[in-house]
């Protein structure tokens, strides 16, 4: 008989960030905004742009190439490949197995899509962490990737501010250490309010395309403050949730990693779980909101700039569109040094 697994755990960890660099003041240019406006109501200053050629696959790839050295774990050691989008080219194909085939992992190994907005890397931990537990894999490729910029409607100045494009990637491992790694989690939804912030078809004639931006086929809608005030409510109550789950006090908490999408909405849940400034990664300034991808962005900057250590708990927790939310707590362990 199998002997049960103790933990499974993040091994190795990448982000790739496109290099094109859109400011408030380009996008000042485009729609009737300005920087001022931008910063204090949502704290970004730029977000990144792939270029026309970069699929939301190769930005993944990207991603998971340094995820994979960083875990020392080569190609044909990966047994499940699962991916976390909203802006992918194809539905089929998934993007899990066209990076399958892009970065030369073995055939016959499992590779799928989910999609679940903002929460797309929570609910991805969720699933790695039940499918290694319980079945015959032992390293999963996880990885959120989104080319926003193809479903942003560059002409509507309440969205196209908000959004930037990137990926981030984690080997995700078993091992036999007890009590490390993804300690628990709670995922939700609530279909009721998938109207508030959806990706819909574009009514025709789609417009001309500025400063070399996409135009996609459907487009990023979104009640902006009905999903501020239920991203508060939900992110603070998943938080206590997952802790209270764990038995673990918000005192105990090293570093928490919100979604990236508004600095207003991280106040917020700052004050409502009463921590403080210095406990909670923000990067929003400088990729704005990347959807999955910002969780794994966030997390990998965080681990590199060694915010997070051995035996540290580090609280993760997302909402987004559908609606769905999830939060996650891990005890970090890190068998490795960081490359
Ligand atoms: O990833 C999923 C999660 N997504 C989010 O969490 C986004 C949640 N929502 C938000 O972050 C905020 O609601 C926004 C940043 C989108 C908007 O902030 P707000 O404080 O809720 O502003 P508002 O929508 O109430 O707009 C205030 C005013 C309006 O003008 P009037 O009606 O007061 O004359 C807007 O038309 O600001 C105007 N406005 C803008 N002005 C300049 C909206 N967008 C812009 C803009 N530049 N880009």
């Amino acid at each position: 008989m199998r002997s049960p697994t103790p933990s499974v755990f993040i091994r190795g960890l990448g982000a790739y960030k496109p290099e094109r660099r859109l400011t408030n003041e380009d996008l000042s240019r485009i729609v009737e905004t300005s920087d001022e406006w931008i910063r204090s109501r949502s704290g970004i200053c730029e977000r990144r742009v792939a270029a026309p050629e970069e699929t939301t696959a190769d930005l993944g790839a990207q991603a998971a190439e340094v995820a994979l050295r960083d875990a020392g774990v080569g190609r044909e050691e990966i047994d499940l490949v699962i991916v976390a989008t909203a802006s992918a080219e194809s539905t089929v194909p998934s993007t899990a197995c066209l990076l399958q085939r892009k970065l030369g992992l073995r055939a016959g190994i499992p590779a799928f899509d989910i999609s679940a907005a903002c929460s797309g890397f929570l609910y991805l931990l969720q699933i790695a962490n039940h499918m290694l537990r319980a079945g015959d894999y032992r390293n999963a490729l996880v990885v959120a990737s989104e080319k926003l910029s193809r479903i942003v409607d560059w002409q509507d100045r309440t969205t196209c501010v908000l959004f930037g494009d990137g990926a981030g990637a984690a080997v995700v491992s078993k091992c036999d250490v007890p009590h490390v790694g993804i300690l628990g989690n709670v995922l939700g939804a609530d279909g009721t309010k998938g109207d508030l912030l959806a990706v819909a078809p574009r009514q025709a004639p789609a417009p001309e395309p500025v400063e070399g931006l996409p135009v996609g086929t459907h487009r990023i809608v979104m009640n902006g403050k009905e999903v501020f005030k239920n991203a508060v409510r939900v992110m603070s109550q998943a938080c206590r949730e997952v802790l209270a789950k764990c038995g673990v006090g918000i005192e105990q908490v090293a570093l928490i990693i919100p979604h990236q999408a508004n600095m207003r909405i991280i106040d917020a849940i700052v004050d409502e779980l009463g921590v403080e400034r210095a406990r909670v990664k923000v990067n929003l300034e400088r990729y704005g909101n990347t959807s999955a991808a910002s969780i794994p962005i966030a997390l990998e900057e965080a681990y590199r700039e060694g915010l997070v250590k051995e035996g540290d708990y580090v609280l993760l927790v997302a909402f987004g569109g559908g609606f769905t939310w999830a939060a996650t707590l891990l005890k970090w362990f890190q068998p490795r040094t960081i490359s």
